[in-house]
């Protein structure tokens, strides 16, 4: 990023935010209580980490358990705007943890931003002894601040690693470092305020022209839910569930196989009933990591390799007229 350029830092909520009765609880605290300015001030060397100017606007306050597509629209808009700025080189999002790693998709898909964008988190409220939020914001603001950041798209860096918006997941419900980058490596390491990237060079990604300003409002967004496939489905209950989805509005549904993609028997009615009623469907697997694998000339146009919750903001943007991202 250039030097002369502001950073924004947008606060959003979630357990970095969070206060706790006492000092050595980590568990049973109110996340999203603390407002963004305030997390700036528990870093007190977080200008001469940037050496650009930062500014903090809190965007949104919520446990990010509780995320909604409109957060998620009013979120896009403004980076969208703030990123069309010549004075913003980069900008940082504190969030919770929960949720993070699909706002991460999210933005990625509705921005592609050649800028820096970086989400950030904490697994410890910001009144624990061992609070993790204030070094996981002095890491986020180096990696916007480094000039090579920009061109990878929305990053996320939590507990010393970055991660790609496509790759982060987080795969642990308590312990610092909560997240890894699905099988593959981290983008790079945060060290001392400096960023050691696994790839030096990327190419700049242009940036498709804020298409977020297309978005229409949340209300209209198509419902898309998430169907697991599992040991002892039911037809009639799956069925019953289906029908009741198209009934309340659903318009896609992103089914969680097992294994290879593969589906209980039990599932079939009800994917066919989805199907002759126009719903639109993915499938995924379940398995922790790798993706579907399909054979050679029998190529399922439903398959997915994105993970559930990542398939199904991209089957929903896809009902919006949003090209099918890569998978
Ligand atoms: C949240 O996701 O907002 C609460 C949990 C957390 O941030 O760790």
């Amino acid at each position: 990023m250039e030097r002369d350029k502001n950073i924004v830092i947008l606060g959003t909520g979630g357990t970095i935010a969070g206060v706790a009765e006492q000092a050595g609880t980590s568990v049973g605290y109110r996340a999203a209580q603390l407002g963004v300015a305030q997390l700036l001030q528990a870093v007190p060397d977080l200008q001469c980490v940037a050496a650009a100017s930062l500014q903090a606007e809190q965007l949104a306050q919520l446990d990010s358990k509780d995320m909604d597509h409109a957060t998620w629209h009013a979120l896009a808009l403004r980076c969208a705007q703030l990123l069309g700025r010549d004075d913003v080189g980069g900008m940082v999002i504190t969030h919770g943890t929960d949720t993070l790693e699909e706002t991460a998709w999210f933005l990625q898909c509705v921005l592609h931003p050649a800028k820096p964008v970086v989400l950030t988190c904490a697994m410890r409220p910001a009144t624990a002894v061992s609070a993790d939020g204030p070094g996981n914001l002095r890491d986020a603001v180096a990696c916007v601040a480094d000039a090579q950041a920009a061109g990878r798209g929305v990053l996320a860096v939590v507990a010393g690693r970055v991660f790609s918006a496509r790759q982060v997941r987080k795969v642990h419900p308590y312990r610092v470092d909560a997240f890894d980058g699905s099988g593959v490596g981290p983008e790079g390491w945060v060290e001392e305020g400096q960023l050691r990237w696994a790839k030096s060079g990327m190419p700049q990604a242009a940036s498709a022209g804020s298409p977020a300003r297309a978005l229409p409002p949340a209300d209209h967004w198509p419902q898309v839910e998430l169907l697991h496939s599992h040991a002892g489905c039911s037809s009639a209950v799956t069925l019953t569930v289906m029908q009741a989805w198209h009934a309340a509005g659903v318009r896609g549904v992103v089914v969680v196989g097992t294994g290879n993609g593969t589906i209980h028997q039990a599932l079939g009615p009800a994917l066919e009933w989805a199907q002759a009623k126009g719903m639109a469907l993915r499938i995924t697997t379940r398995c922790e990591e790798g993706q579907v694998v399909q054979a050679q000339g029998e190529q399922d146009a439903r398959a997915t390799s994105l993970p559930a919750v990542k398939a199904r903001i991209s089957l929903m943007l896809e009902l919006m007229g949003w090209p099918r991202s890569p998978d």
